[in-house]
């Protein structure tokens, strides 16, 4: 499996998904722009982190945000990507505000793409930090924006483009990274700057994201060994979800709305799924045996609660190759009853959304995972 078949299996996933992530794109910098020991009361120090490819000064370069608990020496960590920015994030009134394009939301909170002071803490239900520290765990995320503005012309002022030699014309060309790719890419930039900070026991990073920014994790987690536990918060279709069901968003839903995630051949399975040469279970088994976490919401039917239940089952023959324990099933673990094997798994009740009932689980399976050895 690891000498020959993860690595077909990749290839096929670079091809007819998410686009081969380049890797020429010189070596990243990372200054530290500022450090605040007493953050969240005291909790824990705060560091803001300006990441920047010299080689390519086109892209503008993203800030990574890290909380590290205080009093504990080398703690494990979790990283992921936010909709909203670092000050959405974080309820303190000290993280700059990010300048960068966002999304307009209902709301009306964003104006002409930009954040307003109204955005803080808008998204911190989704990232219980003070929770999560408590638990020993450190937390590093950037805004996806920086990265890639989410909008099919993002490329034009995101990573993709600041990378591309021939600009304009060579995004969708067969083959090349969609959005999901590059973002994807900035979570091993993360995982880079982990392994320079001792306070980080970087042998122990778990990968996060939700929806879009759940198949993002997968994707890097597919990637990049040193994501040590990757978990996927309701991603759906183009994530954790089998393409082959087509209950909620289809393939060819998600390649008409969001054609900018994927690389270009992806389309071409829309309404016709079978003629991938790959599905879903087989993005999760290439983690393996790496500890994956899947988890759905009943009222998240879009993401296809079993479909992504499935891949999580289907993966288990992979788990089984290195002596690990998947999914015990084929039938769906009940609603608010999580199941954790050598991967993970539950339906909770509600809707779209990342809760603390998703993190306590998290943070159980990391515990286990990440912590024992
Ligand atoms: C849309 C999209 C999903 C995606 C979700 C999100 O609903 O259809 O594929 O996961 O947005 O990222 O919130």
């Amino acid at each position: 499996w690891m000498n020959s078949r993860r690595g077909e299996i990749l290839k096929l996933f670079e091809q007819h998904v998410y686009g081969k992530t380049p890797t020429n794109l010189g070596a990243p910098k990372f200054e530290v722009t500022a450090t605040k020991m007493d953050a969240l009361g005291g909790l824990a120090t705060r560091k803001f982190i300006h990441v920047s490819l010299p080689e390519r000064p086109a892209w503008q370069g993203m800030d990574v945000m890290l909380y590290l608990p205080n009093g504990v020496k080398a703690a494990p960590c979790f990283v992921g990507l936010s909709f909203g920015g670092n000050h959405a994030v974080s309820v303190e009134k000290d993280v700059p505000l990010s300048t960068r394009w966002m999304r307009e939301s209902k709301d009306k909170h964003i104006v002409n793409h930009k954040a307003t002071e109204a955005t803080r803490g808008s998204e911190s239900s989704r990232w219980p930090l003070e929770k999560i520290l408590k638990a020993g765990f450190a937390v590093a995320t950037a805004y996806y924006g920086d990265i890639e503005p989410d909008h099919a012309d993002g490329w034009k002022e995101g990573l993709r483009a600041a990378v591309s030699r021939a600009g304009v014309n060579t995004t969708w060309r067969g083959g090349e990274w969609g959005a999901i790719g590059a973002w994807a890419w900035g979570l091993s930039r993360i995982a880079d700057f982990l392994q320079t900070e001792s306070q980080i026991d970087a042998r122990h990073l778990a990968v996060i994201g939700h929806s879009r920014l759940g198949k993002t994790s997968l994707w890097a987690g597919a990637q990049d060994e040193r994501f040590g536990v990757v978990i996927s918060n309701n991603s759906g279709e183009g994530g954790a979800a089998l393409m082959r069901r087509d209950f909620g968003e289809t393939t060819a839903i998600i390649t008409k709305v969001f054609p900018h995630w994927f690389t270009s051949q992806y389309a071409n399975y829309a309404g016709r799924a079978a003629a991938c040469p790959i599905d879903m279970h087989m993005l999760i088994a290439l983690a393996a045996p790496r500890p994956v976490y899947v988890a759905s919401a009943v009222e998240d039917q879009w993401a296809d609660p079993r479909g992504e239940y499935l891949s999580l089952w289907h993966a288990g023959s992979v788990y089984r190759l290195f002596g690990r324990v998947g999914m015990p099933s084929e039938q769906m673990p009940g609603v608010d009853m999580p199941v954790q094997t050598d991967v993970g798994y539950h339906i909770r009740s509600g809707k779209h959304d990342v809760t603390d009932y998703d993190w306590q689980q998290y943070v159980k399976f990391a515990d286990r995972h990440l912590k024992a050895h």
